[in-house]
């Protein structure tokens, strides 16, 4: 299949192009187009063999449900059966934006597409591309990070293309995504606002306009069952196996070091995902070409930003190993931390 990839420099003076993308998303075809958190490869939500096409194209797993985008709030009626108090707070507060709903689904949504689930995530992006194109389409459209199954989300049209070339029609590049990381995932159908993966919209924000908010246990446990099915697979994985070294910012610079050496005398080549500072500090053992700057030390946005290019910048590089610097799992740190476990599956050493 030939993939065509078209810039969107602005919705308006395109208005054609993104027409022509609603029409093969409704007539059962695939496009992947750029949110405000990560890429999304899009199929028509209410279509079980377009949706099934998503699986295809990703290699995903078939029992882990998709999220449906809607263009407004009158479209999410078109997926969830209720929209609980909870999440109408919450839709309020802060859709459009980075946060998925997690609420009692509609008949008309395909079982194939919320996994066998009588659940079903729904999510109004901010990104005025996703906007113009889920309204061109007329439906709401399932879409997961438009990545193969088990790699770093995309947050640029040329690392969709890195993983979806020739298995998609039509991707839409409209630059690097804002926040870098998925959507905060939220289990609004209860009472209690319950966070299944969190994101840029913190534990904090929620709980300032829930009144509360908890962390599903397998957030902070890694042995625990998860709710949202897709967080238990190994996920956000570089093509080299990832350690993250995380401890006071005082002693993790020593341990980078001590950890560098010792794999090199091994013979290893090591590559680095590191701030700023510490690329600064590690510069006599480490050649600049095989360090990926996330951000300066503390400044979570850009950390979050550019997380997943940073893993992804290694995959034509020759390492053996990536080390990783973990930041302190508070506020957006907390997303980071996640992803940053799941991308080591789990290997950690603490200064
Ligand atoms: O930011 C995002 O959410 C991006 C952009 C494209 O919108 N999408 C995204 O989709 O990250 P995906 O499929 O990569 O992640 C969706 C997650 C999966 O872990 C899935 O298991 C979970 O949401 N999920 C979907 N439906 C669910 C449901 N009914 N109950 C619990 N978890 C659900
Ligand atoms: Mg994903």
């Amino acid at each position: 299949m030939e993939t065509t990839i078209l810039r969107i420099e602005d919705v308006a003076a395109q208005a054609a192009e993104i027409a022509a993308a609603g029409a093969i998303l409704r007539g059962g075809g695939l496009v992947a187009f750029p949110t405000e958190t990560v890429y999304g490869l899009g199929a028509n939500g209410l279509d079980a063999a377009a949706c099934a096409e998503i699986y295809r194209a990703k290699g995903r797993p078939s029992d882990n449900p998709l999220i449906l985008h809607a263009a407004d709030r009158a479209m999410v009626d078109r997926a969830a059966r209720e929209v609980t108090p909870l999440a109408e707070k919450l839709f309020a507060a802060f859709a459009p934006g980075p946060i998925t709903l997690i609420l009692p689904k509609r008949a008309e949504v395909p079982p194939s597409v919320t996994g066998g689930l009588d659940t079903v995530g729904v999510r109004l992006p901010e990104s005025d591309i996703a906007r113009a194109l889920i309204r061109a389409a007329g439906v709401p459209i399932a879409a997961p990070s438009a990545n193969l199954s088990g790699r770093p989300s995309p947050t640029t049209a040329a690392a969709v293309a890195a993983d979806l070339l020739g298995r998609v029609p039509l991707i839409l590049d409209g630059g690097a995504c804002r926040f870098g990381l998925e959507s905060t995932i939220v289990d609004c159908t209860g009472d209690r606002a319950v966070i299944l993966r969190p994101g840029a919209i913190t534990r904090d924000m929620i709980a300032a306009v829930a009144g509360a908010a908890d962390f599903d246990p397998a957030i902070e446990k890694q042995d625990a069952a998860p709710r949202a099915p897709g967080m238990k697979y190994t996920h956000y994985a570089p093509k080299a196996p990832l350690t993250v070294l995380t401890g006071e910012r005082a002693h993790l610079a020593a341990a980078f070091r001590r950890e560098v050496e010792k794999r090199q005398d091994a013979g290893e080549t090591v590559g680095l995902v590191v701030s700023a500072e510490m690329r600064a500090a590690l510069h006599d053992l480490v050649p600049p070409t095989l360090m990926a700057i996330y951000g300066a030390q503390g400044d979570l946005v850009a950390m979050a930003a550019h997380l997943y290019e940073a893993l992804r910048y290694f995959d034509d590089k020759a390492v053996d190993a990536l080390l990783g610097e973990g930041v302190a799992p508070e506020g957006l740190g907390v997303a980071i931390m996640n992803r940053l476990e799941k991308a080591s599956g789990g290997r950690r050493i603490e200064a």
